[in-house]
This record gives structure tokens, sequence and C-alpha cells, in this order.
């Protein structure tokens, strides 16, 4: 009686686990080049530009509606703060980086931009007519 349970037991898990490997097989981005191969290049898609986009829901980091090629986020500085600073937004027209850019993990307000807020495009990204290379329901 223990025996079979246990042969059971086993036989079911093996068929678990190649139903999940199964499930879950993911393919490399890359196709099916080789490693010391080029892999396929993608042709150049041409970014959107225009006077901002709609949200999708209410707390979404807008995307970024212009061209950032020649902004630079480095140790030293942050050109995206030339124009989206509190210091700078009116004289060049330009949003105000959000309230919540200037408050500490403990929600005490800053003077300069919050550590946590310094990589904009961690959260903002320009957009591109790019089909997602992944399938996502989200
Ligand atoms: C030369 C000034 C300038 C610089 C530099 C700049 N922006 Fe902007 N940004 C603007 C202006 C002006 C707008 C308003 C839309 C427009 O006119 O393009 C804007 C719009 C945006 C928006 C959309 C806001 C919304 O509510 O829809 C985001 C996000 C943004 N910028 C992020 C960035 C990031 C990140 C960088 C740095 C990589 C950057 N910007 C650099 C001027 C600038
Ligand atoms: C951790 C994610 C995150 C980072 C990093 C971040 N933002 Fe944002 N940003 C958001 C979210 C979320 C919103 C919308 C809600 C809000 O205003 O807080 C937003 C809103 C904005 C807006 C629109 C504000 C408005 O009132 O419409 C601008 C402009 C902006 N961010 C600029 C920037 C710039 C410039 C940087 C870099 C210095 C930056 N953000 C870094 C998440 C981020």
């Amino acid at each position: 009686m223990r025996k079979s349970n246990l042969g059971t037991a086993i036989i079911l898990s093996v068929l678990l686990s190649v139903f999940v490997t199964s499930a879950y097989a993911v393919g490399s981005l890359r196709g099916e080049y080789d490693l010391d191969k080029e892999s396929k290049t993608f042709e150049k898609k041409k970014q959107i530009k225009n006077k901002g986009f709609d949200r999708n829901y209410t707390l979404q980091p807008p995307l970024i509606p212009h061209s950032i090629e020649k902004d630079k986020v480095t140790l030293k500085g942050n050109t995206c703060m030339k124009c989206h600073s509190a210091k700078n937004f009116q004289k060049e027209k330009a949003p105000k980086a959000g309230d919540s850019h200037y408050l500490d993990r403990d929600g005490k307000v800053l003077s300069k931009i919050s550590s946590r807020r310094y990589f904009c495009m961690q959260c903002h990204v320009p957009q591109l007519d790019a089909q997602p290379l992944v399938d996502n329901n989200f």
C-alpha cells in the first residue's frame, strides 16, 4: 500500500515537472543564432514625437514625447533637469517633474530632486510604433 503511494507520487511529480517546463519554455530573444554569430539586425523605428501622450492609469509615469538623444544622466549631472526642475520649468515651458519627485522615503519635502527619482529613464521612456518582443497581458 505504502509503496504504491510512493510510486504514484513519483510519477505525478515527474509528470508535473514535464508539464511545467513545457508550459514555460522560453525562447531566446536572439532566435536560433549561435552566440558567436551575428544575430538579425532589426530595422530602426522612428520615435513618436508630439505634445504628450495620454496616460493609461493615474500613476503611470508619462511617456517622453520629445527627443532625448542628447540628454545625459550621469553622476556629474542630469540634463533633463535643465528643463524639468522646479527652478527652470517655467522658463523652458516644460512640465515640472511631479511633486512626488521631491520627496524622500519618509515623505519629507526636499529642495533638490530625490535620489530615488534621479535616473529618469528608469520610469520615463520614449515611444515607438513597435510590437512587444514578449507578449504581456498587463
Ligand atoms: C530642452 C528642454 C527639455 C529637456 C532637456 C527635456 N525635456 Fe522633457 N519635456 C520638455 C517639454 C517642453 C515638454 C512638453 C511636451 C513638449 O512640448 O514636447 C516635455 C515633456 C516631457 C514628459 C511628458 C510629461 C507629461 O506629463 O506628459 C516627460 C515624461 C519628459 N519630458 C521627460 C524628460 C526626460 C526624462 C528628459 C531627459 C532624458 C527630458 N524630459 C529632457 C522639455 C524638455
Ligand atoms: C521611480 C519612477 C520615476 C522616476 C525615476 C522619475 N519619474 Fe517622473 N514620474 C513618475 C510618475 C509615477 C509620474 C506620475 C505621477 C507623479 O506626478 O508623481 C511622473 C511624472 C512626471 C512628470 C509629469 C508631472 C506632471 O505634473 O504632469 C514629469 C515632467 C516627470 N515625471 C519628469 C521626470 C524627470 C525629469 C525625472 C528624472 C529627474 C523623473 N521624472 C524621474 C515616475 C518617475
